[in-house]
């Protein structure tokens, strides 16, 4: 899979691009991730991606030659077909089924934007899908690209180690995962459900699907409505 980022700070990417799971899948070739600064499409002597918005009012506002034209160099290098992807508070919020979605793709472009927003014409001419991770404003679509790489690539195939741990975790299967237990078998008086020791698999199975059920009933009464 390939995932290429639009973005005025593409030096926030690298530990993240070289850390962990994300680092890993990278390093073995099972993700190439790229950065593309589109400051480097500005127009003029002083690199400008934003201007004051038409009408007045506070803030700049990002304007479309930078964008429009750094998605048309990634076009031109292979990348015509990919999906783009907006980050933006106004999107669509991103869920573990727009995840999978994503996941499957052959190359995806994600598009960060600062200031107080697009040039409303980057949304028209470059028919990017609109994603915000959470009713909340960032000052930046970074740390939402971010969230969607990490979440995106740990379903790529061959990147998790043991892809059972993808199927029964949170939300994969509309509900919560179940509560999970370590050594030791007692930890300052608390004890390991007798359940989770008795090698009885049919057992365990039945009471973690009932832990999870009650789990997400108490937390996420919202997740059963939908399943
Ligand atoms: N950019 C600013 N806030 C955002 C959010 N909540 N989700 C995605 N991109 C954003």
């Amino acid at each position: 899979m390939r995932i290429d980022v639009l973005t005025l700070f593409p030096e926030v990417f690298a530990p993240f691009l070289s850390t962990s799971i994300v680092g890993r899948a990278v390093e073995r070739g099972l993700v190439c991730i790229r950065c593309v600064n589109f400051r480097d499409f500005a127009h003029d002597a002083h690199r400008s991606v934003d201007d004051k918005p038409y009408g007045g009012g506070p803030g700049m506002v990002l304007m479309c030659p930078p964008i429009v034209e750094a998605l048309e160099s990634l076009d031109a290098d292979g990348g015509e077909g990919s999906l783009r992807i907006l980050l933006t508070p106004q999107g669509e919020r991103l869920s573990q089924a727009m995840v999978g979605e994503f996941a499957k793709l052959a190359r995806i472009v994600l598009i960060c934007g600062h200031y107080e927003g697009f040039d409303e014409r980057i949304r028209t001419v470059t028919g990017a899908r609109e994603v915000s991770i959470g009713d909340y404003v960032l000052s930046g679509g970074e740390p939402a690209a971010m969230v969607l790489i990490d979440a995106v690539v740990r379903l790529v195939p061959g990147v998790l180690g043991d892809q059972q741990s993808v199927v029964e975790e949170s939300f994969a299967a509309g509900t919560l995962e179940y509560p999970q237990y370590t050594r030791p078998r007692e930890f300052r008086g608390l004890q390991v459900p007798d359940v989770l020791l008795s090698g009885d698999h049919g057992r365990i199975a039945a009471w973690r699907r009932e832990q999870s059920v009650d789990r997400t009933r108490r937390r996420r009464p919202d997740l059963l409505g939908e399943a």
